[in-house]
């Protein structure tokens, strides 16, 4: 065994012993389940205007990007992208990026530096996270949602300050007081950066926007264009300051291809179904409010719900008992759970017809109630 073999089977080794090895299981293009565990709130990666909008958009500009965006990788889909994702969540300009985690890798490395603060909820998602390492700034995680927390932080520390926040929480579904942390960060002269992975598209144009903070000069916004719009990619939304700031200094943007052109027409398409079809994201949240009462857990201010269960194999067990009925659904355990319980992640899609979504409700219903006390 060479060096690197030995410890690479050591390592897989202890993540075996501690249960947590991953795989993967690819899946085929015809759903053999019902899916319950992605991402694809409004059923829109599937909606043929959407797909079609990808297929032309790939005769017509390529496969690819063909370069980075200061090079040649900058198409005219992308400005067109840029104008109505920053018009639809009402922000002054955007910038579009090939992941969402490039989004939040770039606006906090760009943003953040030696000389900054960052103070971090304790439940935001790994791309920023690993975006706080990468930027080398002085960091302070707080208590999920404690808006006394942060101003303590923002009080101690007078560096140019970050603040991140999701405003659903991929997890547990829930919304962040954005108000109350947009009113302190403004009375800190900080900025927010707000990440609307989880409340775009089910929430309209997303909850900076519902809540009025849409061009407040303390809040930015980031999103991926992977979850409710179906397609692939992510965007930074605020002044045009800050966009050409990450033109100018983002090495997750400037160093890496531009947006698929089937990505962003794809997501384009998208978003002109979430302006012309609004009631996508009413059925989400109903079915969001019958689905979270029928399995006697809190709403979600998103489409995800959080099911807590006693135990990691009991979480387990439910997990496979639901897929052994056709019926796939996320299962979190220590140590990828924020707050160490072990819990079903439930995710609502409107695309699924309404009989498939009755049965694979009632099958839920009865995983929850079986594995909810035990084993
Ligand atoms: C809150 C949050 N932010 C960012 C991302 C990254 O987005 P993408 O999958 O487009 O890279 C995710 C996706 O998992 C997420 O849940």
């Amino acid at each position: 065994m060479t060096r690197w073999e030995e410890w690479l089977a050591t390592e897989s080794a202890a993540r075996e012993a501690a249960g947590l090895r991953r795989t993967l299981r690819p899946r085929p293009a015809e759903g053999a389940t019902t899916d319950l565990a992605g991402n694809d709130y409004l059923g829109l990666s599937r909606d043929p205007a959407v797909m079609e909008a990808a297929a032309a958009a790939a005769r017509r500009w390529g496969a690819g990007a063909g370069a980075s965006r200061l090079v040649t990788g900058t198409l005219e889909l992308h400005a067109q992208l840029e104008r109505e994702l920053a018009a639809y969540l009402g922000q002054p300009a955007a910038l579009v990026f090939s992941t969402g985690y490039h989004a939040n890798l770039a606006v906090v490395a760009a943003l953040g530096g030696r000389d900054a603060l960052v103070v971090s909820d304790a439940h935001v998602h790994a791309s920023l996270v690993d975006a706080v390492r990468l930027s080398k700034s002085h960091v302070a995680v707080v208590p999920h949602g404690d808006v006394a927390a942060v101003e303590a932080a923002l009080a101690a520390d007078d560096r140019r300050a970050l603040v991140l926040a999701e405003s659903v929480y991929s997890v547990l579904g829930d919304e962040a007081p954005l108000v109350a942390l947009a009113e302190t960060c403004a009375a800190y002269d900080a900025l927010l950066v707000v990440d609307e992975a989880h409340g775009l598209g089910v929430r309209g144009p997303g909850l900076v926007r519902e809540l009025g903070l849409a061009g407040h000069p303390h809040v930015l916004v980031t999103a991926t264009l992977s979850k409710a719009l179906g397609s692939q990619g992510g965007a930074v939304l605020g002044p045009q300051s800050v966009v050409d700031h990450l033109v100018n200094r983002a090495r997750p943007f400037i160093f890496d291809t531009g947006l698929a052109p089937a990505s962003a027409a794809a997501a384009l398409e998208a978003l002109r179904q979430l302006r012309e079809r609004p009631e996508l994201s009413d059925l989400v949240r109903r079915r969001m409010s019958d689905l979270a009462a029928a399995l006697g857990v809190a709403p979600s201010a998103g489409a995800v719900l959080s099911v807590p269960m006693p135990s990691p194999q009991a979480a387990v067990a439910a997990q496979a008992a639901a897929l052994a009925q056709g019926v796939t659904v996320g299962c979190f355990r220590p140590p990828s759970v924020p707050d160490g319980i072990s819990r079903l992640r439930v995710t609502i899609n409107a695309g699924i017809p309404d009989a498939d979504w009755a049965r694979a409700s009632a099958v839920l219903g009865q995983v929850v109630k079986e594995f909810e006390t035990g084993p």
